[in-house]
């Protein structure tokens, strides 16, 4: 951006302190802890009876559907609360208490994805197109061109994921350390405008980001998308709801017994009800528009399977799904 494109603070012209719900500080979290909520024991005894009704279908992933796991009013409404914090609150939500140490890894699993279909449609995390993908040490290396950092045991810097909301249930811990951070991009904003508003305005320009050697044959290895943007008056970091929040966590030390080593499943989902974003992310996200299918890394094992399961999820939700928009030009140009 040009000089003359600034103002003279050195701010973006109509640049101004973010305010906003998720513009709080670690003092407001500690002052209020209403970011975590203990479930109690009905809305757990809720929650394994969606689980058993699920599993007892015997239907696969793609099969399954909100209505197979009937958690319950007084559940789910919970689940709404949780959701809606993540979008209208402080930009996310812990809940504790879940019973994970009774219930198998695939049964974790499944709850973990009925979950899920009840909030949104769940997207894609990479070059296996994986949709759950088990946060784990399986020794990557996070510092490398093509490295992500959920399957090692690296601290993270702080980033974004590329969905409106990313989901973590935790199985295990480590032996020490591993913990979770979140940030709030809203207060590092509106910090940065107050101390280096000159350094603000290039977030506000696209920059180049990789796609990690993860890209589907359809699209280009890169793409080009604002670090942050602004859509009818909201506010977007690309750098939990996800566009808030920045997440990161500690490096760790872990046991030695594989059944034992640090486990968390992670889930990406698109949500009914989060806003539209930014136009300059629409490279990042195939589509921007609210109440629409976005965002995820398709990666290369999308099947007609998948296609179809995410379709009727989208119905479901009453959803516009063109995600896959782009794949059917670039073929066009190319047959
Ligand atoms: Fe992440």
């Amino acid at each position: 951006m040009g000089a003359s494109a600034m103002s003279a603070s050195g701010a973006p012209p109509g640049v101004g302190p973010v305010v906003q719900p998720g513009g709080w500080t670690p003092e407001d979290l500690r002052r209020d802890t209403g970011w975590a909520h203990r479930l109690d024991a009905a809305e757990i005894a809720a929650f394994e009876r969606g689980l058993v009704h699920a599993r007892a279908s015997g239907k696969g992933f793609w099969d399954l559907a909100p209505g197979d796991f009937p958690f319950g009013e007084a559940a789910l409404e919970r689940l709404a609360r949780a959701l809606a914090e993540t979008q209208q609150g402080r930009g996310f939500q812990m809940l504790r208490g879940l019973p994970v140490d009774r219930w198998s890894v695939e049964d974790a699993r499944l709850f973990f994805w009925g979950l899920g279909l009840h909030l949104g449609v769940p997207r894609p995390q990479g070059r296996a197109s994986q949709y759950m993908s088990d946060v784990r040490d399986a020794g990557g290396t996070y510092r490398s061109v093509q490295g992500r950092g959920y399957n090692t045991k690296s601290a993270f810097d702080f980033h974004a994921d590329g969905s409106d909301l990313v989901g973590l249930m935790c199985l295990r811990t480590g032996v020490s350390g591993g913990e979770s951070l979140i940030a709030s991009s809203i207060t590092a904003h509106n910090t940065m405008l107050a101390e280096r508003p000159d350094l603000l305005a290039r977030l506000y320009e696209p920059v180049p980001f990789s796609r990690q050697g993860e890209h589907a044959p359809e699209e280009p290895a890169w793409y080009m998308a604002a670090i942050i943007g602004v859509r009818d008056g909201r506010f977007a970091c690309r750098h939990i709801r996800n566009h808030v929040m920045l997440h990161s966590r500690t490096d760790y030390v872990d046991h030695d017994a594989p059944e034992r080593k640090r486990h968390l499943l992670r889930l990406w989902l698109s949500l009914p009800g989060a806003p539209a974003l930014p136009e300059s992310w629409r490279l990042a996200y195939k589509d921007v528009e609210a109440c629409a299918v976005r965002g995820g890394f398709r990666g290369l094992g999308i099947t007609p399977q998948i296609e179809s399961f995410e379709a009727r999820m989208a119905a479901h939700h009453a959803m516009a799904f063109r995600i896959y928009a782009d794949r059917a030009h670039t073929q066009g140009v190319r047959a």
